[in-house]
């Protein structure tokens, strides 16, 4: 027997998770506030679900779209006229592209490397683990960003790639790409800017008049951008877009293989078969929206950002990290409350902003990603977060058990097994009834706290097993 209430099941279930329209979710999701044009995208998404982007021939539509989205973003990122684009799944695989492109662009390098700051997105460590390509990480200074020089020195011969971010998703400040660029073209090393989140935004910022620095394919000596349109190009999930200044940086991008009795595979994403569907979705918004829709989201999206710093420094306890040059704004709390605890407070107020851990010696801080959307309910957000911050006050710090920090420095994170892992939840009373599973608490201030007290290689452990007991299949 065939059922026929699915969807109502899944608006039913969907009903559980973040809510991606309203602009009070402040990560993950990237809101215009344009219901219309949100319609628009969907049902480009639905048009094209069952088409497949393994073959352009086969499917010219999708080569039009992807050739005239690429060219949207040329142009937006001042591309010369041989710059040539591939659409992507999403900024890790344009990432994961552009890293495997310059190791492969290079197979006389026994063991690649690629110069990074540590504020570089983790998809490009996950590019390195994948790739077999070695990170050099270089810190950043007290205004977050990287010194070119260190950046400079780094290199050797060994280097394959170098990256800066425009800007960088934790803090939002875009990093002095001419120097970096400047450094890599010196010694012929590729140079990628990662302008995933902000490739959308900081073209029109400067349209606005503001100073965003220099960071585009203006720059002598950047090679390849990536810039999601999943994000602030406002369309459906699913795509990126990854340029490179020629067709020779592209070429090694490419994967073709005949040897097999089927089709020749050739593809120039990690994928092969894929839906047109996140394609034609964001095709759909960019030509509707286009640079003068475009203009005037930024226009909104940047003043909200401004209304918010500004708003910030009157709330108690908190302070913003460092003046954004977009739209990505990080929040740190003083002594008197606790970013986890803010956290949850703003939860429990209906907004959602991202924690982020304690790093190489600086304090955890709060993530907050600016919808265009959100430029009507700053003002509620800035009372949410007084009103938050106060009762972080009011709840005093986190504490988490002597006896389960112990507990976590004497596991060996190369090495935790499920009994180590059973044996911490016990400790931190985290598996409620163990017959009901694992449960998230309505509270996520100690689960921080907890992962905050443990090294990154700790965390990274912990949260695989975590995620590996969320992971399991519902059997009927
Ligand atoms: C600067 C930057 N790079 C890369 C990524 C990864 O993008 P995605 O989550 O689409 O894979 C992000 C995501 O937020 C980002 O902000």
């Amino acid at each position: 027997m065939v059922r026929s209430d699915a969807l109502a099941r899944l608006h039913a279930m969907q009903a559980g998770d973040l809510p991606v329209h309203g602009g009070r979710t402040l990560a993950y999701v990237y809101d215009s506030g344009l219901a219309e044009v949100d319609r628009i995208g969907r049902e480009a998404v639905a048009a094209y679900a069952g088409s497949n982007g393994l073959d352009p021939t086969a499917f010219p539509s999708l080569l039009r779209m992807e050739n005239e989205l690429v060219g949207f973003a040329a142009d937006l990122l001042n591309a010369p006229d041989e710059a040539v684009g591939t659409v992507t799944s999403g900024g890790t695989e344009s990432i994961l592209l552009a890293v495997q492109a310059a190791r492969d662009s290079r197979p006389e390098v026994v063991s690649p490397s690629m110069v990074l700051p540590e504020t570089a997105h983790a998809a490009f460590h996950k590019a390195a683990h994948y790739f077999g390509v070695r990170t050099v990480v270089v810190p950043v200074g007290d205004d977050f960003r990287p010194d070119p020089w260190a950046m400079g020195r780094a290199i050797d011969g060994t280097t394959v790639l170098v990256v800066a971010s425009a800007p960088s998703y934790a803090h939002g400040v875009v990093d002095p790409v001419s120097e970096i660029a400047a450094q890599a073209k010196a010694k012929k090393v590729r140079c990628h800017v990662d302008a995933c989140i902000g490739g959308w935004v900081l073209p029109y910022a400067e349209r606005l008049g503001r100073d965003v620095g220099e960071w585009d394919f203006r720059v002598p000596g950047v090679t390849s951008i990536s810039v999601d349109t999943h994000k602030y190009a406002y369309t459906p999930k699913g795509t990126s877009v990854l340029l490179h200044r020629s067709p020779a940086l592209r070429r090694a991008q490419y994967f073709a293989s005949a040897r097999w009795p089927g089709y020749t595979m050739l593809n120039a994403t990690t994928q092969s078969t894929k839906s047109g569907g996140p394609l034609a979705g964001a095709w759909a918004v960019v030509t509707t929206l286009g640079d003068e829709g475009y203009l005037a989201l930024t226009e909104q999206v940047l003043g909200a950002v401004d209304r918010l710093v500004a708003g910030v420094a009157q709330v108690d306890g908190v302070r913003v990290v460092v003046p954004p040059d977009a739209t990505l704004v990080a929040l740190a709390c003083d002594e008197t409350l606790d970013p986890f605890t803010l956290t949850d407070e703003m939860t429990a107020r209906g907004w959602y902003v991202q924690p982020q851990m304690s790093f190489r010696g600086r304090p955890a801080t709060v993530h907050l990603s600016v919808s265009a959307a959100t430029a009507d309910v700053v003002d509620d957000f800035l009372e949410a977060l007084d009103q938050a911050a106060k009762a972080s006050v009011a709840a005093g710090p986190v504490v988490v058990d002597p006896g389960v920090v112990t507990f976590i420095e004497s596991l060996d994170p190369a090495r935790l097994t499920d009994d180590d892992f059973e044996g911490l939840l016990a400790t931190s009373g985290l598996m409620g009834d163990p017959d009901a599973g694992l449960a998230l608490p309505e509270r996520m201030a100690e689960v921080n706290a907890l992962l905050d007290v443990a090294a990154p290689s700790m965390r990274e452990a912990l949260l695989v097993a975590f995620l590996d007991r969320l992971a399991r299949p519902v059997r009927y």
